[in-house]
C-alpha cells in the first residue's frame, strides 16, 4: 500500500516576545556589560593605592637630618578628615591676613617650625589672565599645603601677552628656573583653576609619576579615559628630567599633556594615581579655549620629536619677583 504523503501545514510559529526580549538582555549583557565589568573599557577600575598605603609611597626626604631632629609625624596632625566641599565663589582673605596667620615667607614658602619636614616640593602654576582664580588658589592652597606640613614654595609662570598660550612650556620654565634657587627633588605641576578636595592627597611625589586626581567635578567624578595626565601631576626631578619634560611646541588648549604621558610610558615608567576619596578635585568656572587644530597633528609626530623639551627650551625672562604668597617668573616664550 502506497501511503500517501500528506502535505504538513506549516505551522506558524508564534513570536515569543518574552524569548526575543531574553535573547536580546543575553546578548547585550555579553557584549557590553561583561567586558564592562571586567574593566575593559571604561576608566572606573583604573589602578591606584590604597589610602592605608599611601605614606608608604612618598619620597622626598631632605635626607639625613642629623642626631637630634625631630622629623615631623608621616600623616600630619593638622589634616582634616572630611571633604572639603567648596564653594566656586568663596571669598579670598585679603593677602596680608594670609601671610600673618600662618607665617608664609617672601615667595610664598613655607615649613614646619616645630619639625622637620618629610617632605620636600615646589608648586609649579602655569598662569596668564585669571586673577580671580589665583587669588582664590592661594586663599585655599596655602592653608591646605600647611595642614600638610610640607616644606614647600609655590612658583607661578606667567606667560606675557604677545604669544598663544603655552602650557607645557611654563611647566618647563617653571622647573628650570625653580631648579636655579634651590635644589628640589619633587615637582607638583598644577593648573590654576584645580582645588583639591581631600586633605590626604598629600603634595608630595611617589615612585612613579602621580596624576594628582582620580575624580574631578567636572568629569561627574570620574575620568574620560584611563591615560589623562592633565591638570595636576606629581614627579620626581630625576623623571621629569630623564623624560626631557613636556614638549614646547603644543601652543593653545589641549595635547600636550597627553604627549608628557607618552613620554612617561616610552621611558618605561608607569602612572599612579590615588584612591578617588582621596584624590578628589573641583574645578573652577571659566571660559573654555577653543582646542588647539595642531594638537593631533603634534601627537602624531610625538616619538620623532622627543628632543622636543628641556633640551631646547628657550624664553626671555622678563622679571622674577618674590612676593608675599608666590614666586613670580615672568617670561615671553
Ligand atoms: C586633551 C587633553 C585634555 C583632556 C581632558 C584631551 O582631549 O588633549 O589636553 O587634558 O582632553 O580635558
Amino acid at each position: 500500500m502506497v501511503r500517501k504523503k500528506m502535505a504538513v501545514p506549516v505551522e506558524r510559529v508564534p513570536v515569543n516576545v518574552f524569548k526575543v526580549f531574553l535573547a536580546s538582555l543575553t546578548a547585550f549583557l555579553i557584549l557590553w556589560f561583561v567586558p564592562l565589568l571586567l574593566g575593559k573599557y571604561t576608566d572606573v577600575t583604573y589602578p591606584y593605592i590604597a589610602r592605608k598605603d599611601i605614606i608608604y609611597e612618598l619620597v622626598g626626604l631632605i635626607g639625613d637630618a642629623g642626631k637630634g631632629i625631630r622629623w615631623c609625624p608621616p600623616i600630619s596632625p593638622y589634616i582634616e578628615e572630611t571633604v572639603h566641599l567648596i564653594d566656586v565663589e568663596f571669598d579670598s582673605l585679603i593677602e596680608e591676613e594670609l601671610v600673618k596667620k600662618y607665617k608664609i615667607q617672601p615667595g610664598g614658602s613655607w615649613k614646619p617650625q616645630e619639625c622637620l619636614s618629610r617632605y620636600q616640593v615646589t608648586i609649579v602654576v602655569p598662569y596668564r589672565n585669571r586673577s580671580q582664580q589665583l587669588r582664590q588658589f592661594l586663599t585655599y592652597m596655602h592653608p591646605y599645603l600647611i595642614r600638610q606640613q610640607l616644606d614647600y614654595r609655590i612658583v607661578v609662570v606667567e606667560q606675557s601677552n604677545v604669544t598663544t598660550f603655552n602650557r607645557a612650556k611654563l611647566f618647563n620654565i617653571g622647573f628650570v628656573e625653580s631648579l636655579k634657587m634651590a635644589t628640589v627633588d619633587c615637582f607638583v605641576f598644577h593648573d590654576v583653576d584645580l582645588l583639591p578636595q581631600n586633605d590626604m592627597n598629600i603634595y608630595a611625589c611617589t615612585h612613579h609619576p602621580r596624576h594628582m586626581y582620580s575624580a574631578l567635578d567636572k568629569f561627574r567624578y570620574h575620568l574620560p579615559y584611563r591615560n589623562l595626565f592633565g591638570g595636576a601631576i606629581a614627579v620626581q626631578r630625576v623623571h621629569f628630567s630623564a623624560v626631557n619634560g613636556f614638549a614646547n611646541r603644543y601652543y593653545g588648549w589641549g595635547g600636550e599633556d597627553d604627549d608628557f604621558y607618552s613620554r612617561i610610558e616610552r621611558k618605561g615608567l608607569t602612572i599612579i594615581r590615588f584612591d578617588p576619596q582621596v584624590a578628589l578635585y573641583v574645578m573652577l568656572p571659566h571660559q573654555s579655549l577653543p582646542p588647539s587644530e595642531d594638537r593631533f597633528l603634534h601627537l602624531n609626530e610625538g616619538v620623532s620629536k622627543s628632543d622636543d623639551g628641556l633640551a631646547t627650551l628657550s624664553y626671555q625672562l622678563i622679571e622674577k619677583k618674590v612676593l608675599p604668597l608666590y614666586t613670580l617668573i615672568l617670561v615671553s616664550c
